[in-house]
């Protein structure tokens, strides 16, 4: 365990609510199933246990949008564990951590400097506070389809581009591992008066074990919203915000959470942070070890397939890629014909095995401390069975995806104006009024506001044909694309 100043020991929170629940007070209160009582249906999912632990705030438990008990005191330990001053426990999502990080630091007209390749998450947050994004294009590595990480000359230049800019946002790691020049980014932007934002939605295991890249706020970043729910391993939807500045109060950050914030927070959620936060500092060290051996043995012999590239950093050539993510196990599939869609699909459909995503070239497996030595096997036959038993031509995919998008509009504006809908295919050289993406990754293909190009249509049409789940538009088909009427 690393040295820290408070118990780490101590779940404040869950012992709290263990306590609430031990007394068995009587529930005239929310929610309504009173413990499961008044909804046996609950009964055939929920052991008891946890619909007793389904409770909403009162004194005793402290109150997510004003916490100043035992809230705060798990929220503190979730800070120290991750280098920061304070932290906010999230139960909307990382989602909602991003939002309220960009909406701290930028109000209506500021700019701020982003990569494209960020999470809707990000932009959605600028159509809600009226901030106007600059866009930094990060290295795209072709024989992967996918963007790589942020180089300080990347930086650079985006700052000269945009000297006005208030805050410059940063993802560590990206969804597939890539880690961006970050040191000298945050130093260099906090050199130049910017905030420094990081979505590190993929990074809740970083400050954990010394063979993975280190957290933004060890770094110095101001602020940095990490997805404990993604590889933390807490429940699904709890997240952190953690504050890291004097440059915005710890008060206003809660007034921008309270904008979008349930007033019936889960504590099933949140009782998870405080317990997660304590496995996490306590033995995750020893767990990620393990995790690591695994998947480095998983690369290994994923590499020996032909036709598959289970990649890491020494793939990318130096380019965009400043440290990687191992427990990230990005396969390229192309070379044995397939798109990454395709084998996401054969393995869920065949072999009965979920991975992350499957995109054009790759498909993603992600690591983390629940994975057993049986279970990686299982994953690594099966990639071998379908190299062997489906392999065709390899598939050359040279297009350039979203990459190069150009962004006309503000999102914000581009949301609020008229709109009229288009066949996709009929719509190039229009601009779009809509997010188009396949989630995961939720990165967006097109942005509101973005002028809708050949090479996109193309993508989006290779995405139905492959049947990749397309989300964003109003046309839940995918057929048609609500454009912005130019005047
Ligand atoms: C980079 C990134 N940021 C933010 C999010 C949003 O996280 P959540 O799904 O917890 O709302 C995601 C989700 O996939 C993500 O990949």
């Amino acid at each position: 365990m690393a040295k820290t100043t408070l118990d780490q020991n101590t779940t404040p929170l869950y012992a709290a609510l263990q306590e609430h629940i031990d007394k068995r007070v009587i529930p005239f209160d929310v929610p309504g199933h009173k413990q499961g009582a008044g909804n046996g249906e609950l009964l055939k999912l929920f052991p008891k246990s946890v619909l007793e632990a389904d409770v909403n705030s009162m004194k005793p438990l402290d109150f997510l949008c004003n916490p100043v008990s035992v809230i705060k005191k798990a929220e503190d330990l979730m800070a120290e564990a991750y280098f920061a001053d304070e932290s906010f426990f999230i139960v909307n999502g990382t989602t909602q951590a991003v939002q309220a990080m960009i909406m701290s630091a930028v109000s209506d007209g500021d700019k701020i400097i982003l990569p494209r390749n960020v999470h809707k998450s990000a932009i959605n947050a600028l159509i809600l506070c009226g901030g106007t994004p600059h866009y930094m294009y990060p290295y795209f590595e072709k024989k992967f389809g996918m963007s790589s990480g942020v180089s300080l000359e990347n930086v650079k230049k985006a700052i000269e581009e945009a000297p006005d800019a208030k805050a410059i946002l940063l993802i560590n790691p990206t969804y597939y591992g890539i880690v961006s020049e970050l040191e000298a980014i945050i130093k260099y932007a906090h050199h130049m008066g910017l905030l420094v934002l990081v979505d590190e939605a993929h990074g809740a295991h970083f400050p954990f074990h010394e063979e993975l890249p280190p957290s933004a706020n060890k770094l110095g970043a101001d602020i940095s919203a990490v997805s404990i729910h993604k590889t933390g391993g807490s429940l699904t939807q709890s997240s952190a915000l953690l504050l890291n500045t004097d440059r915005i109060s710890r008060d206003y950050v809660k007034t921008v959470l309270n904008l979008t914030q349930s007033t019936s927070a889960s504590y099933l959620l949140m009782a998870s942070l405080d317990l997660t936060r304590k496995f996490l500092i306590t033995e995750g060290r020893g767990k990620l070890t393990e995790v690591l051996n695994l998947v480095r043995d998983a690369r290994n012999r994923i590499n020996e397939i032909d036709g598959l590239i289970a990649f890491s950093a020494s793939d990318f050539n130096d380019k965009g890629c400043f440290g990687f993510d191992e427990t990230k196990l990005g396969v390229n599939v192309t070379g044995i014909g397939f798109t990454g869609i395709h084998v996401y699909d054969l393995l869920r459909d065949e072999y009965n095995i979920q991975v992350e995503m499957g995109e054009s070239h790759n498909i993603l497996a992600i690591f983390s401390v629940g994975d057993t030595p049986r279970r990686v096997n299982q994953l690594v036959s099966a990639l071998n069975a379908i190299a062997t038993r489906y392999r065709s031509e390899p598939l050359d995919m040279t297009f350039k995806s979203f990459n190069s998008t150009e962004a006309l509009i503000s999102p914000r504006k581009a949301f609020y104006s008229p709109k009229k809908r288009f066949l996709i295919n009929e719509s190039i050289d229009m601009i779009s009024g809509e997010f188009v993406m396949i989630y995961p990754p939720g990165i967006p293909i097109l942005a509101p506001g973005e002028r809708i190009t050949e090479e996109i249509v193309n993508y989006i049409e290779l995405l139905k044909s492959e049947k990749g789940a397309i989300s964003g538009l109003e046309d839940s088909e995918a057929n048609y694309i609500n454009c912005i009427e130019e005047q």
